[in-house]
């Protein structure tokens, strides 16, 4: 059975303090759950939330990473130096770092595979900008992206890549996906790993939806059969509203 996942992606908010704070008061409150729980904090503050949560089943995350080993990359950070703090998961291409930092198809594939050649899982994320919806192009713009970026991969690199379908139009709009255009998506993404692979990578691979999920809509999109959890925003940074929304799974 594919692993279900909620992940928070804390992306350029709370400080240290807040950081240790919010890490500690979600693992002092998180029940039981079958879902594999994430939090991403932004990385000066992840080394405090590994200490934090030590002895916690939450995982921490980083939000980006660089392709190369080391060298003159200044502001940069790499997979090894990641490992060297703990981390096991690196989110790559989220639709910010596309948008604002120009991170092209060909600069993800690089950094996939530098991710997976240090043995770090990757949660790559994905999805069409309002316009490709409205002309109808969204299942071409999600495989090319898809296949420019993942395709050059061994089925066996699979086993450590989670996708994270976020369409652009719904990030941080309060406009999310409906349950509806979520699971016709995230079909049409397995059908798409089926034919560049095959059907045992398609159906091992987790497939995380992400855009304005909140507590009161998560159980819908969460119970369609192709959508295997969630990458939350906004959500994430409440304790109450991530753990309903992990409870939704
Ligand atoms: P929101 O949940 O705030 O829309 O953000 C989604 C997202 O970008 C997660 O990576």
């Amino acid at each position: 059975m594919r692993s279900k996942i909620v992940a928070g992606n804390w992306k350029m908010n709370k400080n240290l303090q807040e950081t240790i704070h919010l890490v500690e008061d979600i693992a002092s409150k998180l029940g039981e759950t079958h879902a594999e729980v994430m939090v991403a904090p932004t990385f000066v503050n992840l080394s405090a939330a590994v200490s934090a949560l030590e002895s916690s089943m939450i995982e921490v995350v980083a939000q980006n990473m660089h392709f190369a080993a080391n060298g003159a990359y200044t502001g940069e950070i790499s997979a090894g130096m990641l490992k060297a703090i703990g981390i096991k998961t690196v989110i790559i291409g989220h639709s910010e770092r596309r948008a604002y930092f120009g991170e092209t198809d060909e600069l993800l594939s690089k950094k996939v595979k530098a991710a997976l050649e240090s043995d770090l899982r990757v949660v790559f994320c994905f999805g069409e900008e309002l316009a490709d919806r409205q002309s109808g192009n969204h299942f071409n713009v999600v495989a090319g992206q898809l296949k420019n970026a993942l395709f050059t991969l061994t089925a066996a690199d699979w086993k450590n890549i989670v996708l994270a379908y976020e369409p652009v139009w719904a990030i941080g709009t309060g406009e999310t996906a409906s349950p509806e255009q979520a699971q016709e998506m995230h079909a049409f993404i397995r059908h798409t790993v089926v034919e560049g692979f095959n059907q045992e990578v398609a159906d091992a691979v987790t497939i995380l939806y992400g855009g304005s999920v909140k507590p009161g809509n998560a159980a819908e999109i969460f119970a369609k059969p192709d959508v295997d959890g969630g990458l939350i925003g906004g959500a994430s940074l409440k304790t109450d509203d991530f753990l309903a929304i992990i409870n939704a799974i």
